[in-house]
């Protein structure tokens, strides 16, 4: 496959320009500024992009231009930082700024270049610099101007570099991805190939040459999506000698265990062990109302659980992780090159610190969008790749106090019919990052019919979000959450009131515990 390099000099949007690339359909790979030659080298790439960066090219020990970078003879795209770098190497002069200019800026394109071929004249641009360009090298020409940054965009277009002060990998630049899509397609004639189509074959054949004609491998599924894609890429790659388990921790949403199960062997044709497991993890639970408590109850439980199938199943050569590209670019950067180590898992609370297993990550150069085109090429349906992100501890940390048979039920069929409503109404569905009830021990007093109740309180979360790391409570329509409230109080036994959570992330979090 076809890559273009991009050095990362420690600016904050590096990862962006990845995923921009990728949406392009170009394959490509951030990599720290200083990564060895012969590791680039190995990507036999097609362009290099240096990012931006914090620093001054002044600075003492700011990150330099690697020397190989420039004569590789290879087309370049300097952005911000990485256009001054490119600038001080070829003997330009780079002006030390004492004020950063932050955000939008209007520039002005000057002649045809092939950089901003069929992009308007004039366009916003997100600036974020100190210095700046102040004399050009030879051979170069500018391409754009703003009123505070006369060398805006840069380029010798018989050498093929270029640079740009502005950030097109940010949405807030006009025409941003234009302005990439023409570096990378004409400039550099790289072709839109990184496509599911070729992603899924170059994957199933990486995994046939890591695991050889024997090589057995055990995959855990938690009913996510990354886990369920990296099943289908092994199992396409290695048939029967791939063997996967599902723990069903009594803590799934309504019938998701046999849903889960029901997609892994009619649809994926997975050979998938499910362990039913729910007494277990409710006697380790009895009593337990700590939320920290119960996360590691269950984390633990997990291992237990782990270490026997894999026993029993054994002996396997070979783990499965749904590893994505962010953890690796972040492992790299953190100088933890060995990104093959075992990371906790997110879904499930964390696999033995130690273990006798080569690691087989297929989904280690994609990320998360790519996961689910995949997935849809693959077969998974569509609520399956768009599922909402669903905590490994389950329904334990939605039901607040002891975690018991009866609650968890009562809460199952309360987030049904969240779910069921919210779904019902896709407009509204489409804005949301998750939706569903909380159980609460609260209890209050009633009317039902001619009788008092006293009965549990449930509480119905819905929040926006990007990531998770923040949220905002979504304004649902009151006629949605009027429906929803009526349904809760007369179809689940034991609820008799039902609250909305108004609250965002930060101070709340999305779960209640
Ligand atoms: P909070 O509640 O911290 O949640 O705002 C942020 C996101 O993380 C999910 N979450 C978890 N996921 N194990 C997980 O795999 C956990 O223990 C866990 N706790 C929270 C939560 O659903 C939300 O998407």
């Amino acid at each position: 496959m076809q890559a273009i390099v991009i050095l990362d000099f420690g600016a904050q949007y590096s990862q962006l320009i990845a995923r921009r690339l990728r949406a392009l359909h170009v394959y490509c790979e951030l990599l720290p500024f200083d990564a060895p030659q012969a590791e680039i080298e190995k990507l036999s790439p097609r362009a290099l992009i240096l990012s931006g960066g914090p620093n001054s090219v002044y600075d003492p020990g700011a990150p330099a231009l690697p020397a190989y970078v420039l004569a590789s003879g290879l087309p370049v795209l300097g952005i911000c930082y990485g256009m001054q770098l490119i600038a001080q190497a070829l003997h330009g002069v780079v002006h030390r700024a004492d004020r950063r200019e932050y955000g939008p800026a209007t520039i002005t394109v000057g002649g045809p270049s092939a950089l901003f071929h069929g992009v308007p004249p004039a366009l916003n641009v997100w600036m974020s610099h100190g210095d700046s360009v102040e004399r050009l090298p030879d051979g170069f020409a500018t391409l754009a101007q703003s009123p505070n940054t006369p060398f805006a965009a840069i380029g010798d277009a018989a050498r093929r570099i270029y640079g740009v002060q502005f950030h097109p990998e940010v949405t807030h630049t006009e025409h941003g991805l234009d302005i990439l899509r023409n570096f990378v397609y004409d400039v550099c004639g790289v072709s839109p190939n990184w496509v599911p189509a070729n992603i899924i074959e170059e994957s199933i054949a990486q995994v046939r040459a890591q695991t050889g004609p024997q090589g057995r491998v055990l995959c855990a599924l938690s009913g996510g999506v990354d886990s369920a894609v990296t099943a289908t890429l092994i199992g396409r790659a290695i048939g029967e000698r791939l063997t996967c388990f599902f723990v069903d921790h009594g803590l799934l949403r309504q019938n998701e265990g046999d849903e889960a199960m029901a997609l892994f062997t009619e649809h994926l044709d997975l050979n998938v062990v499910r362990v039913n497991a729910g007494e277990r993890f409710l006697s380790k639970l009895a009593g337990v109302s700590d939320p920290e408590r119960k996360r590691k109850i269950i984390g633990e439980e997990f291992i237990r659980v782990f270490e026997e199938e894999a026993k029993a199943l054994g002996p396997f050569e070979f783990l499965a992780q749904g590893t994505l590209y962010p953890d690796v670019i972040e492992s790299a950067g953190q100088g933890k090159k060995d990104a093959a180590r075992i990371k906790s898992h997110h879904n499930v609370g964390g696999l033995p610190a130690r273990m006798d297993f080569t690691l087989v990550e297929p989904l280690k150069r994609l990320f998360k969008d790519e996961v689910r085109a995949i997935g849809r090429t693959l077969g998974l349906p569509e609520r399956w790749v768009n599922r909402q992100p669903f905590p490994g501890p389950g329904l334990a940390v939605r039901i607040i106090g002891p975690v018991t048979r009866e609650a968890t039920e009562t809460l199952q069929a309360a987030d049904a019919i969240v779910r069921q409503e919210i779904d019902a109404v896709p407009d509204v569905q489409r804005r949301l990052w998750q939706y569903f009830a909380v159980l609460t021990p609260v209890q209050t007093v009633g009317v039902m019919g001619d009788g008092r109740t006293y009965a549990n309180l449930v509480a119905v979360r819905a929040v926006a979000s990007e990531d998770g790391m923040t949220a905002n409570w979504a304004h649902l329509p009151h006629d949605l959450l009027a429906r929803i409230s009526a349904r809760i109080v007369n179809e689940v036994p034991g609820v008799n009131r039902v609250v909305y959570d108004i609250s965002s992330k930060p101070p709340a979090t999305i779960e209640w515990e």
